[in-house]
């Protein structure tokens, strides 16, 4: 049975992925529907609002809203019936253990099965290809096509590689697209749907359907061991007093290595990276494998979260109570207001438990912040405001607005002139003759108003 010439895509979930991809797949003429239990958001998303911060979308939004090529609904037989491909992009959550809960994405398939079973035979050409682009443990999806193997309904996987702050591009400009397929027609319907995005030779690789599920946490977990192996390294160089930006740099240069998540900070975070980390790990485990590599991991990157904490106990004292601490950046990477897993959330929680007073502010992320701590922060709209009387500013999120700052300002209004910088934006050297005292990732201090030492060599 051939498909249809223009497939009609079902986008299920509207969050960081769904949304994305259903702006992308219509942007290039694609006939989408976006489903979404979330009422509130549908409404928001049919006046052309989108529910989060992210470079490109809001105008891709309005166009394909326009153009009728793009339909949000809140029923899902509209779309079922509608759609040729349907897309799952609902969230996987974890369990208390750490492992995959894909209990959404299995009782979403479940109604899609059943709203396809109850159609009249015969309607239509080709059967339905439900695509899992959920990140999902490998094997879910051979054993979802099992499950429903009595419906006209084909599987694939097709896993996502967008970074919030930049999804739009990466989406429309992706290194590679992975595709899981388990036949030839589902194959071609993929390759068909993802061309325009490939016109840079870049390529479509397939592959079966549970190399592409262990193919996106193989991915993530690279990346993510590229943060902690580089914060561990920081780490050390403080020790052994050396500049670890100098390493890095020396090292980033190897064609073998490269620069590409290799800055150090204060750990990775967000809604993917820890959760994929986990989950991988426990299935490991059920497979009686233990991942120690993983586990490291994951261990040096809860440590890096709270380093800022520490260093404010050293210089302020155990007991926080009476002084007051700022925070620029609380989402967990510039760009976004997505707040999950951020390491500020942790640093908040520790710095309040120790009986400071904690102002925030964040371009983006402020409101989502809101939402969890309530009035138990004070937040500023402005990045200046928020550091009156503060006894120390702490940098969380690296956003571009922090990185040249009015330096004499921001010393007036600091109570102590104490920056503890978990991003590594400035000079250590620069600011300490400006006179903060200034801390960072893996490069030794330099006492404040310190003449400017010569380098070997200069
Ligand atoms: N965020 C990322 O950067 C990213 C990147 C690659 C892959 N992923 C993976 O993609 C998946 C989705 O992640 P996300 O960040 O877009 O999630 P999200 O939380 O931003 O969005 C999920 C959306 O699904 C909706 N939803 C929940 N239950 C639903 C249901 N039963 N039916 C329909 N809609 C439902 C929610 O209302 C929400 O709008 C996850 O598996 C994640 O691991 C995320």
């Amino acid at each position: 049975m051939a498909a249809p010439a223009v497939e009609t895509i079902a986008v299920l979930g509207t969050g960081y992925v769904g949304l994305t991809t259903a702006c992308g797949l219509a942007n290039v003429g694609n006939p989408v529907i976006g489903y979404d239990i979330d009422r509130g958001k549908i409404d928001r998303l049919r006046a052309g609002k989108p529910p989060f911060h992210e470079a490109g979308l809001a105008d891709r939004l309005a166009a394909n809203l326009h153009a009728h090529r793009l339909r949000f609904t809140t029923d899902l037989a509209q779309a079922v019936g509608e759609a040729d491909m349907l897309l799952v992009t609902v969230p996987t959550l974890t369990r208390a253990d750490g492992q995959a809960d894909i209990g959404i994405v299995q009782s979403l398939v479940a109604s899609v099965a059943e709203h396809v079973r109850r159609e009249p035979a015969g309607r239509r050409t080709a059967s339905r290809l439900i695509v899992v682009k959920s990140t999902v443990p490998p094997g879910t999806t051979d054993a979802l096509a099992a499950t429903h193997a009595e419906a006209p309904i084909d599987f694939a996987v097709n896993p996502e590689f967008l970074k919030e702050g930049t999804a739009v591009d990466d989406f429309e400009r992706p290194d590679r697209v992975i595709i899981g397929v388990a036949d030839k027609p589902s194959e071609d319907r993929l390759r068909r749907l993802y061309s325009p995005f490939v016109r840079n030779e870049h390529p479509i690789l397939a592959v079966s359907r549970t190399s592409a599920e262990m193919i996106k946490y193989a991915a993530n977990i690279l990346l993510a061991g590229r943060i902690s192996l580089i914060n561990e390294l920081a780490n050390i160089c403080k020790l052994v007093g050396v500049d670890v930006n100098e390493v890095r740099r020396g090292v980033g240069y190897d064609h073998r290595i490269g620069f590409e998540f290799l800055y150090p900070g204060i750990g990775f975070g967000g809604s993917c990276f820890p959760k994929d980390l986990d989950a991988l790990i426990q299935l490991a485990s059920q497979r009686g494998y233990r991942a120690q590599l993983l586990e490291a991991i994951a261990h040096v990157n809860r440590d890096q979260h709270v380093l800022l904490v520490q260093w404010a106990h050293d210089r302020l004292g155990d007991d926080l109570a009476g002084k007051t601490l700022t925070i620029w950046g609380l989402s967990y990477k510039p760009g976004t207001d997505d707040i999950r897993k951020a390491p500020a959330l942790e640093i908040i929680d520790q710095l309040l438990l120790a009986g400071a007073r904690v102002r925030v502010h964040d371009p983006a992320a402020n409101a989502a912040v809101r939402a969890v701590f309530a009035d138990k922060l004070e937040y500023f709209d402005d990045q200046y405001d928020a550091l009156a009387g503060a006894d120390a500013l702490l940098i969380c999120t690296e956003w571009s607005p922090f990185r040249r700052p009015d330096f004499d300002r921001m010393r007036a209004l600091l109570r102590r002139p104490l920056i503890l910088d978990g991003r590594n934006l400035y000079e250590p050297q620069l600011m300490a003759e400006m006179g903060f005292e200034y801390h960072s990732i893996g490069r030794p201090s330099v006492p404040p108003n310190a003449e400017r030492q010569p380098r070997g060599g200069e």
